[in-house]
C-alpha cells in the first residue's frame, strides 16, 4: 500500500500547486490514499471550512494541521461540527478542545488506515504529552488496523527523533512537518517505522518559510509586531511516498518526491 503525504501546504500558491501536480502525481505514484498537512492553507495562517472543502474534493482522504489551526476563527465550529472528521488539530491539545487528533478510515481499495497528528512541545505552546497521547491513541485502535501514519507537528529535530525511536515498530511512520525545510534523512527504522524530520513545505521556496522575507527580517532586527504575507516566487511541491506492508503495518520504503513548477 503506498500513502503519499504532501507537506505543508502554505496559502494560495501552495494550493495552487498541489492543484496543478496532484493529478499527474497521483497517476505516477499511484497512492491508495493521499494524505496533507494544511495548517498554513490559507494566506499563511490557518484554514478555512471552504478550503477544506476544496482539498477533499481534490481527493486527500485527511489533512492534518497543527499550531496554527486556530488561526482562523471560523474553523472552531467546524472542528467541532464536521461530517466525517477528515480534519485533524493536534491530539495532545487538552481535553475538551474542539475537533479531534485522530482519524480511522478506509481505502477506496478497502485498507484499514489511521491518521494521529501531534504536535511537539519544544519551542512550542506547552501542551500536553505527545509520547503519551500517542500511547493513549494506539491503544484504542483495532488491531486490524495495521497501517498508522503519524503527523509529528514539530519544531526540534530530537523531539522528533525521539518520537519516531519511541513508536518504532507500533506505527507505519513518524512523519514531521512544520519547519517547512524539508530534510534528506528518511529511513526505515528497525521496527519498520518509515521517518523524516520535515517532509518540508508545499509554497514559496524564494521566501522565509513560506513568507515574503522583508517583513521576516525586519521583525528579528526591530522586534515589533509585523504583517506577514505569503511570498509568491519559487513555488514547489514537497511529499513523501511511504510504501506499506497492510498485513503487518510496516513500512517497506520512504521516498521524498520534489515537483517545481
Ligand atoms: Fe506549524
Amino acid at each position: 500500500m503506498r500513502i503519499l503525504f504532501i507537506g505543508d501546504i502554505v496559502g494560495h500558491p501552495g494550493r495552487l500547486i498541489v492543484k496543478e501536480k496532484l493529478e499527474v502525481l497521483r497517476a505516477e505514484l499511484v497512492p491508495e490514499v493521499t494524505l496533507a498537512n494544511v495548517e498554513n492553507a490559507a494566506g499563511g495562517f490557518g484554514i478555512t471550512p471552504p478550503l477544506v472543502e476544496e482539498l477533499l474534493d481534490w481527493g486527500i482522504a485527511v489533512l492534518t494541521s497543527g499550531n496554527h489551526i486556530w488561526d482562523k476563527k471560523e474553523i472552531l465550529p467546524y472542528l467541532r461540527e464536521q461530517a466525517g472528521g477528515r480534519l485533524l488539530r493536534p491530539a495532545n491539545y487538552p481535553p475538551g478542545t474542539p475537533g479531534q487528533g485522530a482519524y480511522v478510515g478506509k481505502t477506496t481499495g478497502g485498507t484499514a488506515y489511521a491518521v494521529i497528528n501531534l504536535q511537539g512541545r519544544v519551542f512550542m505552546p506547552a501542551i500536553d504529552c505527545p509520547f503519551r497521547k500517542a500511547d493513549a491513541l494506539l491503544a484504542e485502535l483495532p488491531p486490524e488496523v495495521t497501517v498508522r501514519i503519524v503527523d509529528m507537528h514539530a519544531e526540534a529535530t530530537s523531539e522528533k527523533q525521539a518520537l519516531a525511536w519511541y513508536l518504532d515498530g507500533r506505527v507505519t511512520a513518524v512523519l514531521g512537518t512544520h519547519t517547512h525545510v524539508p530534510t534528506a534523512d528518511e529511513a526505515i527504522l528497525p521496527g519498520g517505522t518509515a521517518y523524516i524530520t520535515d517532509i518540508g513545505m508545499t509554497g514559496p521556496y524564494d521566501s522565509i518559510i513560506g513568507m515574503q522575507r522583508e517583513a521576516v527580517v525586519r521583525k528579528f532586527i526591530d522586534q515589533l509586531p509585523a504583517r506577514f504575507e505569503v511570498a509568491k516566487a519559487d513555488v514547489r511541491l514537497a511529499a513523501v511516498l511511504v510504501e506499506a506492508d497492510p498485513a503487518t503495518g510496516r513500512a517497506l520504503s520512504i521516498r521524498r518526491i520534489a515537483q517545481g513548477r
